[in-house]
């Protein structure tokens, strides 16, 4: 095994990844069914030539920039493991700042009713669940097949009881009269020309309806701020994720409904502008 990895690490370097050496490590522990910790106590056990086979494989489609949490089949977010496929968009770890954002805002009520708009893989629906016992949830997203990985995502950390998924066009999904306490989204944000920008990770395998979004990055963004508040109850709180460049843009659409006040623009981990914030006006 020792080989393998050694011989693995600088071919995966050569053909552009970033972390060749977690990549084999992460492969190779997929292939023989262990974690990588037990990758290093096994270290001299030969591999069998079907798992040969399947870590050349595995590590030629990484060669050309196939993500590892598809070759993998899942990724860790929030501490929970979900997962993924080329259906729905990787989770990321910037998304953990709606989630927290949103989870501070959960807990000011005593069983908070949760909208996820376009939830893909469900990573902050069911995270959210999971995090806040008493809340109960509503997911949507354009994307059936989508929707079937938030579904197993969520019998698999034992929330599908407390989360309701529909299948449709942002708000369009839900009843009319629906009500929540707390609205977060992750929508497409991309704007049009900066998708050939993206890395091939990205842009040639993740799906291109998670990303891209109009002239400015707004097609999503502007219509979840109009209809907002008819699915708020005063007092309720908007969480909604953006690219840098959108966070002012979304904050001022807010700015200029005027039934939201405590608007405001939280930076993710890394210092950039990522989650826009409002709360519903009491009247
Ligand atoms: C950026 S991904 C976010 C996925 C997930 N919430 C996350 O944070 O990883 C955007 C999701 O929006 C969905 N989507 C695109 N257009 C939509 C629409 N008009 N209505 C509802 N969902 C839509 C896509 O299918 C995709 O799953």
């Amino acid at each position: 095994m020792a080989r393998i990895l050694d011989a693995t690490t600088p071919y995966l370097k050569q053909h552009g990844s970033d972390t060749p050496r977690l990549d084999a490590q992460v492969l190779l522990a997929f292939v023989r069914k262990c974690s990588r910790i037990e990758l290093y106590t096994n270290f001299n056990t030969p591999l069998t030539d079907a798992e040969r086979a399947q870590m050349r494989d595995l590590v030629k489609r990484r060669s050309q920039a196939e993500p590892v949490a598809y070759l993998v089949g899942h990724r860790e977010f929030f501490s929970l493991d979900f997962k993924v496929t080329k259906d729905v968009l990787i989770p990321r770890p910037d998304t953990e700042t709606l989630v927290l954002e949103a989870l501070e805002r959960a807990k000011t009520f005593a069983a908070p009713r949760i909208l996820d708009l376009c939830t893909g893989s469900g990573c902050v629906v069911v995270s959210l669940a999971v995090s806040q016992p008493t809340a109960v949830c509503t997911a949507t997203d354009i994307s059936p097949a989508a929707l079937q990985i938030a579904t197993d995502n969520a019998q698999t950390h034992k929330v599908a009881d407390r989360i309701t998924f529909h299948e449709g066009d942002l708000f369009a999904a839900i009843p009319q009269d629906a009500q929540f306490d707390l609205i977060v989204s992750n929508p497409p944000y991309v704007p049009e020309g900066e998708i050939a920008e993206l890395e091939a990770e990205v842009r040639n395998h993740e799906p291109l309806g998670a990303l891209k979004a109009g002239a400015d990055g707004m097609l999503f963004l502007n219509p979840i701020v109009e209809k907002a508040s008819q699915h708020l109850v005063a007092g309720g709180w908007i969480a909604l994720e953006t690219g840098i460049e959108q966070a002012p843009l979304t904050a001022k659409a807010l700015e200029a409904r005027s039934n939201f006040t405590d608007v405001r623009i939280v930076k993710d981990a890394g210092g950039r502008p990522r989650v826009v914030l409002a709360q519903r006006k009491a009247s």
